[in-house]
């Protein structure tokens, strides 16, 4: 997938993060994630890369099927399609980033501005949608389960052991928790994230 091609999509083009590299830092030791997660996340970047659509279809399934999900892509109860459309390739390139780049202070900073497009702040600027305002947190915590639990049969498709499956999918699980935490600092309090 091509980032510059991708609408909205302004890595290495947004503002600095709030949170430092050594905040980051001591976030990555809380989950426990170490170099061998990074290697583990490059193997599943090379495994995941021929599957996001398929990857896209499954978790766009499941936000449709769940109308107290579909409602943050629709206003007045009806989904907005272009709206899901140009999320739905930043969405795609996200898997790609999340795996391969490097966790410096662009990635740092795009983790910020991915949660500011989350709150009321951000939400829908970036693709002129009239959709629900923000977000609700719960469900951004609470969305790590599936984004987690539905990424293991596409790791099963590279023909790895099943250890390194298990790493790789270990490896996704922090990640995804480790970016969804950094996505919470625009809803809390200043001071107490
Ligand atoms: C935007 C991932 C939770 C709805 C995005 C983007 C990504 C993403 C990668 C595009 C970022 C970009 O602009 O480059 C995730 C992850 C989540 C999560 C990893 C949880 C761990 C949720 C939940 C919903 C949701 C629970 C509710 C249905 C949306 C919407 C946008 C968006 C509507 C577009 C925001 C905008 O207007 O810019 N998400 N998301 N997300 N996500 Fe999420």
């Amino acid at each position: 997938m091509e980032h510059s091609s991708i609408p909205g999509y302004t890595y290495g083009q947004v503002s600095r993060s709030p949170v430092t590299l050594d905040e980051l830092d001591l976030l990555k030791q809380t989950v426990l994630f170490s170099s061998d997660d990074v290697a583990a996340l490059a193997q599943a970047g090379q495994v995941l890369a021929p599957q996001t659509d398929a990857i896209l279809d499954v978790w766009y399934g499941f936000v449709g099927a769940h109308p107290h999900l579909l409602r943050y892509f629709s206003l007045h109860g009806q989904p907005d399609g272009d709206y899901l459309a140009r999320v739905r390739a930043r969405f795609g390139q996200w898997i790609l980033d999340l795996c391969t780049k490097p966790y410096d202070q662009d990635w740092l900073d795009y983790q910020h501005e991915i949660g500011l497009r989350h709150t009321s702040i951000k939400k829908n600027a970036t693709d002129g949608a009239a959709a629900e305002p923000l977000i609700h947190l719960r469900y951004l915590t609470a969305f790590i389960v599936p984004l987690t639990a539905t990424i293991k049969p596409f790791l099963q498709n590279g023909g790895h052991a099943e250890a390194q499956v298990e790493a790789m999918h270990a490896a996704w699980f922090k990640a995804v928790t480790l970016t969804a935490t950094l996505w919470s600092y625009p809803y809390v309090k200043e001071g107490q994230f």
